[in-house]
């Protein structure tokens, strides 16, 4: 094997790059190892830094390029998954420039596929603050056709509530999980009438990956005939694809992995 090719090996063999505030991001990183289950992956938790979502963008920004050149320069990561939806916001665009060369994979509110799927024409999305006021949310809203409506709710705490909820000591579980499920209720309440009757929601959009540990809560609140979107799996189909196109598939036979890091 030539020097090139050696290194192409070496690439195609090295992790793929996996970051989030906190535990948000595992509700990708679960379907990134079911539709790539020869890969390794590293996962960053960047909890001493969370939430993103009320934090501002400057901030977000900042925090995604330290953990993006982490990831690359530590890890050697062959591409990147921004697990987060305020990350993503605040700076896919400046990671692109940063790294024209490497396979990079943001997360977005699934507006368009709630677009396609929702019969009553309403639709919603729950989101942190950060994404819900970002130009790029603004697009995704632009492109949304004229006879769907969508409502938007920034939820304040519900990341951190989650969060905590997954971090807490056993005696703590009940207090926690409850205070999920009322701020799950306060927004839900807020963004209601929900059902597929004329000028109900039938469709909600988990805008925050964290939101997809409190989706049997949110479902058990809106009833059976509101569907629920989120990303995952979409988001690990669109890496399999940058990474094939990049030659960067895992040439070896598989010895799956992942190593997980809080920072
Ligand atoms: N999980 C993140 C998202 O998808 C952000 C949660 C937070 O830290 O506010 O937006």
């Amino acid at each position: 094997m030539n020097g090139a090719d050696a290194a192409a090996e070496r690439v195609r063999n090295a992790p793929i790059g996996v970051f989030d505030s906190g535990i948000g991001g595992l509700s990708v990183l679960q379907a990134l190892r079911a539709e790539l289950p020869a890969e390794r992956f590293v996962y960053l938790a960047d909890t001493g830094h969370a939430p993103y979502g009320e934090r501002g963008d400057a901030f977000v920004a900042r925090r995604t390029h330290t953990l993006a050149r982490y990831l690359v320069q530590q890890h050697g990561a062959k591409a990147l998954v921004v697990a987060c939806n305020t990350a993503t916001a605040a700076a896919m665009d400046s990671l692109r420039q940063r790294y024209p060369l490497l396979p990079l994979v943001g997360v977005e509110p699934a507006l368009k596929p709630a677009a396609s799927a929702t019969q009553s024409g309403r639709i919603a999305v729950m989101a942190t603050r950060g994404t819900v006021s970002s130009a790029r949310f603004g697009r995704l809203i632009a492109a949304l056709p004229p006879q769907v409506r969508c409502r938007i709710q920034a939820c304040d705490g519900l990341a951190s509530a989650i969060e905590a909820q997954a971090a807490c000591a056993p005696q703590d579980a009940a207090a926690d999980a409850a205070k999920t499920l009322e701020l799950c209720r306060r927004y839900v309440d807020t963004l209601g009438p929900w059902g597929n009757k004329a000028g109900e929601t039938d469709t909600l959009v988990l805008g925050c990956t964290h939101y997809v540990f409190a989706q049997d809560a949110l479902q058990q609140l809106l009833g059976p005939k509101v569907q629920i979107l989120s990303t995952g799996e979409p988001v690990a189909r669109q890496t399999r694809r940058l990474l094939a196109n990049a030659g960067r598939l895992q040439s070896l036979p598989p010895s799956p992995s992942t190593q997980t890091f809080a920072f």
